[in-house]
């Protein structure tokens, strides 16, 4: 059996907290507070409350969740510092970089404390299924039992990976966390062209959906490389191969893949500013 996930407090119950939770809830969950303006419940014997000002200053959870809004975590760090004191801190929030919640935290602590834990996440939305893909990076100060535990809370949603180097969550960022909207852009387009070449719209959409949730799924459960999978489905000189000549030519899916990889991640580096040097 399983041991229970330590109380955790979970700030921001969105789309992207409110997916962990559900992962959480299924794992099994010590008495947690969840701190989120619209939700509308959580089960006993979790608490949900609309501010963090709601949450008992003696609460001692195993680990702090950040999952607010980027733009929206300063008003909320002042409280997270004092629950920081005790816990660390996961944030999943796009481009803010561990330097940079840390020294927001530690000068909103009582001189002399130790320095906060943040780590730093990337999931997608597939985690609302459970079927994420969460990558992590945790300064050299978080020890090992705490990364530990932010692989377990986040397996609750999917693959978890830890990258060494903090700047490698801007690849990560172009990869994974922009990924599926690449994916269905991939649906949206054999959808769009079956159309314009004569399917009725509900044939066109069916056979673009299933074919994409197909293919992928066929991937995770085979286990079998996509190379292979792509192999596969290639006939020599068939309508398969000819289709593909196209795509992997010079300059098309190849190389028009890696220029809009370099784009999310030039972005995703000017969202987070300057790296530490570390
Ligand atoms: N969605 C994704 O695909 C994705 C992928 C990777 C990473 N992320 C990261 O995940 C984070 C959350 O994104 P999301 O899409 O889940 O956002 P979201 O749906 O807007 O969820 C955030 C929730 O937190 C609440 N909240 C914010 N400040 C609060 C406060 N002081 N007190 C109580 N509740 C508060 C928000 O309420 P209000 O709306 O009233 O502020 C909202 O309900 C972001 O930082 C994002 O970068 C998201």
């Amino acid at each position: 059996m399983t041991e229970t996930l330590p109380p955790l407090l979970l700030v921001g119950c969105g789309k992207m907290g409110g997916a962990m939770l559900d992962g959480w809830l299924k794992e099994g969950l010590a008495p947690s507070f969840i701190v989120d303006r619209h939700r509308d419940s959580v089960p006993a014997p979790h608490h949900l409350v609309r501010s963090l000002d709601d949450v008992p200053a003696d609460f001692r959870p195993g680990m702090i969740i950040l999952a607010t809004k980027p733009q929206k975590v300063d008003a909320v760090l002042p409280t997270v510092a004092q629950f920081a004191l005790h816990a660390p801190v996961i944030s999943v929030l796009a481009g803010r970089t561990v330097k940079s919640l840390t020294d927001a935290l530690a000068a909103l602590q009582p001189p002399g404390s130790p320095t906060p834990i943040v780590i730093r996440t990337m999931p997608n939305t597939p985690s609302a299924i459970g079927q994420g893909m969460t990558v992590c990076y945790a300064p050299p100060i978080a020890t090992p039992a705490q990364r530990r535990l932010c692989t377990r809370l986040l397996r609750a949603v999917g693959e978890v990976a830890w990258v060494e180097h903090e700047d490698q969550i801007d690849i990560v960022t172009s990869i994974s966390g922009s990924g599926p909207a690449y994916v269905f852009l991939l649906a949206e387009l054999l959808e769009q062209l079956g159309v314009a070449d004569g399917l009725p719209p509900d044939l066109a959409r069916l056979i673009a959906r299933q074919t994409v949730s197909g293919a992928g799924a066929l991937m995770q459960q085979s286990g079998i490389d996509a190379a292979t999978l792509r192999h596969n489905v290639t006939s020599p000189n068939g309508t398969t191969q000819k289709a593909l000549e196209v795509l992997m030519a010079d300059g098309a899916w190849p190389a028009t893949l890696a220029a809009a990889l370099k784009a999310g991640a030039k972005r995703a580096r000017e969202l987070s500013g300057p790296q530490p040097v570390s």
